[in-house]
């Protein structure tokens, strides 16, 4: 299988280097994707900031093949949804594409569950990226207030080179829980991100339409052995 890549920064030059010969195409601002270039790929996988996602988008979805999107900080268009299935193809948004995220996921629904035995808990989210990061707070610190699903409040901080920290703390009185996740390598993101776009090109019982990164991975471990 042949996929092509957007954006070959930080991230997605990890990606270029994973996929050795199964890379169609790398574009970036200087070579930008053309639709043409993009119908020769099986699939593509963007890691392009959010400020840049609009411009390509229209690219992305006229080419018409499987797209797995790792940009954030962009607020998607609400008709995506039935663009995406016009053009009769899958892609999976991402806000996180570490593997290790979806462990994370099931762990934070049980302590939203769980913490409603609790006297007057108080939910923080604190993420630590590197200082070239455009977006704050973080997609992912985004998608762990959304999993919780309580009242939170979240904090960023930029420092040096760190690929990513994120951690949720909820204390009590008496009682605190942490809960923490470290990005050590960002070939983790290149990693997940090479795993879904392969889902979406070779999974036949996959719909057409728009994914989450979550929803993704449990069709695929729950539903499809
Ligand atoms: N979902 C995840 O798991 C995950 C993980 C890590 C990062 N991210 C997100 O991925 C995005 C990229 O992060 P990064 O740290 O890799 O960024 P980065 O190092 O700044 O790289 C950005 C890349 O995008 C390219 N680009 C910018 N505008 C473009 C355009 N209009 N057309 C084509 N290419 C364009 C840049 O090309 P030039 O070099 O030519 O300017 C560069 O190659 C961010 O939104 C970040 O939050 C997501």
């Amino acid at each position: 299988m042949k996929i092509s890549v957007i954006g070959t920064g930080k991230t997605g030059s990890k990606v270029v280097e994973m996929l050795g010969e199964n890379l169609a195409y790398a574009f970036d601002e200087s070579s930008p994707p053309t639709i043409e270039k993009l119908k020769e790929s099986d699939a593509v996988i963007i890691f392009v900031p959010g400020d840049a996602v609009a411009e390509i988008l229209p690219v992305v979805l006229e080419s018409g093949i499987p797209a797995a999107w790792g940009s954030t900080g962009f607020s998607w268009p609400e008709d995506l949804e039935n663009k995406v299935q016009k053009m009769e193809t899958k892609w999976v948004l991402a806000t996180n594409f570490s593997l290790g995220m979806n462990i994370i996921r099931n762990a934070i629904e049980a302590i939203s569950a769980g913490s409603e035995i609790l006297k007057d808990p108080i939910f923080k989210i604190h993420e630590v990226h590197h200082v070239n990061k455009k977006d704050a707070p973080s997609g992912t610190a985004l998608s762990w207030k959304e999993w919780l699903d309580k009242d939170a409040e979240v904090t960023s901080e930029r420092e040096g080179d760190v690929n990513g920290i994120h951690e949720l703390k909820i204390s009590t009185q008496t009682e605190e829980i942490t809960l923490k996740h470290e990005a050590l390598d960002r070939g983790l993101f290149a990693e997940g991100a090479i795993w879904a776009a392969e889902q979406l090109i070779k999974n036949q019982n996959l719909m057409n339409g728009i994914y989450t990164f979550g929803q993704l991975f449990d069709f695929i471990t729950k539903n499809n052995d």
